[in-house]
């Protein structure tokens, strides 16, 4: 673990300057506005350890896979998030010697994040190589209300004498990527030029042609009054840059403000970037620096109207979700279906920027409870459009008559991921995307999506189970081999209980699907199995032949659904008797030692039993939790929110608390040593989970919301808000009372501890 943030409830504050930590500052203070996101690098240069990262939604590269031996069914490429233009960069020189953090004698540093307005800002006061003093202070923002437009605001003081400060506002496509292939360089130039007090750069990936297009327009001030004109301008390949220069009085303030507009060809067409450019630009000047902020402001003020959550009497646990919240909700804002949600969002490289399971098994339940049906059903729409992909791709790996195998990494559909144990084996995802349809339906009521679009989907899901599935005459019963779990430290194992249990759950809830929409939109059914020539007489009785007689192992002497045949055979150690020098094992462990291990990377029984809690009673959960927590070293980001989740629900509030705070934490105090790579944007929803799911005990049962809620003994209160069928709910926990508050909609019944209460529309009723 790394502390060296301080704790406050709106913003993540960090105080003096440590070049140890500029990498994992740069993560953590990332800025978003779902169109497009950017590290916090410096706008000034910086020489010292940094990952240059400014990325457009969407935009993103084929790299070619480079594997030693090649596997038929590989794909082609493994996708990649591609660094692009640095639109915030400014090189500020006093007495012609660049202001950079690395080199100047730094007397005082502050960063902060500020979660509730949405902005980043920085001051500090350096000593420059020549002994001239100086004070910056910068700050930006990515409007969440005009996305095209990110906005930088720097000044410079000097504060020992005066001196020549030269400002010089640039675009530079000249960037690369820490992690590429071949050291390809994925951009070329299109076009660039100069403008009023600024200039633009459009710039193509290669390979997939699309065209990003940066502008800028600069203000430069004096104490805040009269306008510098530029001095100077340069231009070569891929860059263009202005200069503004002046002598600066002790104690004056010289300032720019940089206005950039950022336009791709996933939203223009290429031949009109250079106009759109201009005209986000001629809105942005018009409408000037306070005038956007407060649009900006005002976007953030509505978003976190229905997705704060609060708590009292811990700061640590306050800071922790609205960090989550922050980050989720400037990385997806549901605008785009053609979007979805990298797991390190805007903030890092790995993982390509592409689509995981987590959008579906994580991600959903925040969205639908914090951003509404609307935008919880583009992520749906997302993977409807890709079906004909997803039955393209099982048809490549050998499964026939519309089976669909959904890719376990993607940007448009096409699998992208070059593992052949995850790639091949990693199946349970085509589980996630059918839960998150039942998830939907039964969160929001919307059985539309069923018959417009679901249906398809969970037939295809449904018929690849049936298929993969073989019978086993030793066994008597059906069996699922060479798998890999959520657990990625087994591989190619056979029977691994989740998936199996999963696709068993599949097969049932297509069954009951079907017989739904057959009822209430027959016209639409017949249509729909037309389209897919669905046999609903013989599929219907493969499906139940193989999902009531499917080899779900157990362990007798334990009591406990057990991870995958042969798991046993592996030397029982637990978690806490493991050195802690030893940990993360995937830092310290070969990978051949990890496999051999019993120790479990993420929640994978756990989150089977997480799913499909209804089914068991708790002794049941209980006895999973134990025997599976204490072998769990939670090296994926995914797994403590699940293991919070079960905690709670089996009264173990403590090691929930525990388990909560590394989940909400676990970037800003980087329990996994790996923040500087980026945030793990994706369980940010698991850690929203803990607090809604786990503590507040919310569920939907029967079209109703149900709460159980528990509270840590260390908080005095917490509160959340959830969309709930056009209610707008808030529910507060005291030790004392549970008050539930329809802040918005019409009359609803809810369940607290078993009972019902009705709660009128802007009703309060406290328990
Ligand atoms: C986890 C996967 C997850 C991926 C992206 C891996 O470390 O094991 O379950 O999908 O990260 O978050």
């Amino acid at each position: 673990m790394n502390q060296y943030l301080k704790h406050d409830e709106w913003s993540i504050i960090e105080e003096g300057f440590n070049p140890m930590n500029a990498r994992a500052s740069e993560s953590i203070f990332s800025l978003g506005n779902g169109a497009m996101g950017q590290r916090a690098n410096f706008e000034e240069r910086y020489s010292g350890k940094s990952l240059q990262g400014s990325y457009v939604a969407g935009v993103y590269y084929p790299d070619k896979t480079r594997v030693g031996w090649w596997k038929n069914g590989y794909p082609e490429y493994f996708a990649k998030v591609i660094n692009s233009t640095n639109w915030i960069g400014i090189n500020v020189l006093v007495n012609g010697e660049h202001i950079d953090l690395a080199e100047c004698k730094i007397d005082s540093f502050t960063r902060i994040l500020n979660m509730k307005e949405g902005f980043l800002e920085r001051e500090f006061i350096v000593e420059m190589p020549s002994g001239v003093k100086v004070k910056v202070n910068a700050k930006r923002f990515l409007s969440i209300s005009s996305p095209e437009l990110g906005v930088v605001r720097y000044s410079v003081t000097p504060l020992s004498a005066k001196a020549e400060i030269s400002l010089q506002p640039y675009l530079d496509g000249n960037v690369i990527n820490e992690d590429s292939n071949y050291n390809e360089k994925f951009w070329d130039e299109v076009e660039k030029g100069f403008l009023n007090n600024g200039g633009y750069l459009i710039t193509q990936t290669k390979k997939l042609d699309y065209v990003v297009g940066h502008g800028m327009v600069c203000n430069v001030t004096l104490d805040g009054q009269s306008v510098i004109d530029i001095t100077d301008k340069n231009q070569y390949e891929k860059y263009i840059g202005c200069n503004y220069n002046k002598i600066i009085e002790i104690d004056q303030t010289f300032t720019i403000t940089k206005y950039v507009a950022v336009i791709s060809s996933l939203n223009c067409e290429k031949s009109d970037i250079g106009k759109s450019i201009r005209d986000s630009l001629n809105v942005a000047i018009s409408k000037g620096y306070n005038s956007l902020i407060k649009d900006h402001i005002e976007a953030w003020a509505d978003i976190w109207v229905h997705s704060d959550i609060t708590v009292e009497g811990d700061v640590a646990a306050q800071q922790g979700i609205r960090f989550n919240i922050f980050q989720l909700s400037q990385t997806y804002t549901g605008k785009d279906e053609r979007l979805n949600i990298g797991p390190k969002g805007f903030t890092g490289e790995k993982y390509g920027g592409s689509t995981y399971w987590d959008t579906e098994a994580y991600c959903l339940p925040f969205y639908l409870g914090t951003h509404g049906q609307k935008v919880a059903r583009q992520l749906l729409l997302y993977r409807y459009k890709h079906l004909e992909k997803a039955i393209l791709n099982a048809n490549k790996l050998g499964f026939k008559d519309g089976a669909a195998l959904y890719p376990m990494v993607t940007m448009n559909g096409e699998e992208c991921h070059n593992e052949w144990e995850i790639t091949f084996e990693e199946i349970h995802r085509n589980g996630a995307i059918a839960f998150a349809i039942y998830n939907y339906v039964r969160y929001t009521g919307d059985s539309t999506y069923l018959t417009d679009f679901g249906l398809e989907v969970l037939i295809a899901i449904s018929r690849f189970w049936s298929q993969r599935f073989t019978y086993s005459e030793s066994k008597g019963k059906y069996v699922m081999l060479g798998v890999t779990g959520p657990n990625e430290y087994e591989n190619n194992v056979n029977n691994n209980w989740y998936t199996s249990s999963i696709a068993c759950w599949c097969l049932e809830y297509t069954e009951q699907v079907v017989k739904q929409v057959k009822q209430i939109e027959p016209e639409k059914y017949k249509k729909i199995i037309e389209l897919v020539k669905f046999n609903e007489i013989d599929e219907i009785a493969k499906w139940q032949k193989v999902r009531t007689n499917v080899y779900l192992p157990y362990d007798e002497k334990y009591q406990v659904f057990l991870q995958q045949e042969g798991y046993m055979d592996k030397e029982q150690i637990l978690v806490k008797d493991l050195e802690p020098s030893q940990r993360p094992i995937n830092q310290k462990w070969s990978w051949d030692r990890i496999l051999r291990s019993c120790f479990i990377k993420q929640a994978d029984v756990l989150q089977g039993i997480y799913l499909f809690e209804d089914r068991f009673d708790v002794e049941t959960i209980k006895r999973n939790f134990e025997f599976y927590e204490s072998r769990t070293v939670h090296e994926s980001s995914l797994s403590p929110c699940v293991h919070s989740i079960l905690a709670s629900k089996i009264g173990k509030i403590e090691q929930a608390y525990s388990l909560y705070l590394r989940t909400a934490r676990l970037d800003l105090d980087d329990y996994n040593k790996e923040v500087h790579e980026g945030l793990h944007i994706t369980s940010m929803a698991g850690t929203w989970m803990s607090i809604v799911e786990g503590f507040g005990g919310m569920r939907i049962q029967n079209d109703m919301l149900i709460f159980n809620p528990h509270i840590p003994k260390g908080w005095n209160s917490f509160s959340f808000k959830i969309w709930f069928r056009d209610n707008l709910i808030k529910v507060k926990v005291t030790h004392q009372e549970v008050t539930i508050a329809n802040e918005q909609g019409p009359f609803l019944t809810v369940k607290v501890w078993d009972k019902p209460f009705n709660v009128n529309s802007s009703g309060i009723i406290k328990i």
